[in-house]
């Protein structure tokens, strides 16, 4: 394998959520994922765009392996995961970890960010009991937050220093992919390209696999290696990061590039 070996893909992935009510009764149902295929290699980000309802965070659940899919493939280091259960979903699961965009609703309002963090560890079985303490105190280190959050609750906490405490919960479980889903969108402008920065600087330290999901293009492509674009459950377009956003073609991601705002820029002047 070359350094350039892919960790996670998806082939051929197609995806239909049982439909509600009337559109159930008259069989109306449309893919939330059709056909699509996807490769994450090895210590790169593959940017996600696409407009809200393209099947964005669709792709990154059933790549995390939480929600099944009806047809296709998601190869893990180029195993298969199909059939995998108990003890074995659930170490695969500890390897894709998910930062989606809202934290509050991804944190319990009632525990403490240390007991948030150690329940990981303790739940995969990562440092013995005795060190938890200590690595939870280095998890918040490493996302810039300090020791003394770990006896605070979320709501104790902004918007941007909640997605920081998401973010160490995930790297808590020692991922080897990385899927952020939206995880700054909701955050103000100069907070996004903070945590924008921290993301970028994990991924290198810690030679994460990330897949970075937006709607807005321009972050994308501050931060992605290599660019698809999602547009009604399908991927439209495949582009080299580095080429730019000027040179996606389809008339769909013109669209999108047209409509995004700037924010790459800040993130871009402060070096993390
Ligand atoms: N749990 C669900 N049940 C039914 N339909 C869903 C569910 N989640 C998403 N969908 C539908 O699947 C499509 C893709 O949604 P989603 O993956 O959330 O897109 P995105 O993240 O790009 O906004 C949308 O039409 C959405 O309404
Ligand atoms: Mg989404």
């Amino acid at each position: 394998m070359t350094q350039h070996e892919v960790v996670l893909a998806g082939v051929g992935l197609t995806k239909t959520y049982r439909a509600r009510g009337a559109a159930s009764r008259r069989g109306l149902t449309r893919p939330a994922l059709k056909d699509v295929t996807v490769e994450l290699r090895r210590g790169q980000v593959l940017g996600v765009i696409g407009e809200s309802g393209s099947g964005k965070t669709t792709l990154a659940r059933c790549l995390a392996l939480l929600e099944p899919i009806d047809q296709g493939q998601i190869l893990f280091e180029g195993e298969d995961t199909k059939g995998l259960k108990g003890k074995e979903l659930r170490a695969h699961r500890r390897l894709i970890q998910t930062v989606f965009q809202d934290p509050m609703a991804s944190l319990d309002p009632s525990q403490t960010v240390g007991s948030a963090l150690t329940e990981v560890l303790s739940v995969h079985n990562l440092r013995p009991r005795e060190e938890r303490p200590a690595r939870v105190a280095e998890l918040l280190d490493v996302v810039g937050m300090p020791a003394s959050a770990a006896h605070r609750r979320p709501a104790e906490f902004s918007g941007g220093q909640r997605q920081r405490i998401c973010i160490a919960r995930a790297l808590a479980a020692e991922p080897v992919v990385l899927i952020a889903d939206e995880a700054v969108s909701a955050l103000d402008v100069s907070i996004q390209a903070q945590v924008l920065n921290l993301l970028l600087k994990l991924q290198r330290d810690l030679h994460l696999t990330v897949m970075f999901i937006s709607h807005d293009l321009h972050v994308v492509e501050h931060v992605a290696d290599h660019i698809v674009v999602m547009y009604a459950g399908e991927i439209v377009e495949h582009a080299d990061a580095k080429d730019g956003i000027a040179s996606l073609t389809h008339p769909y991601s013109q669209a999108l590039a047209a409509a995004a705002p700037t924010v790459a820029k800040a993130a871009g002047k402060e070096e993390p």
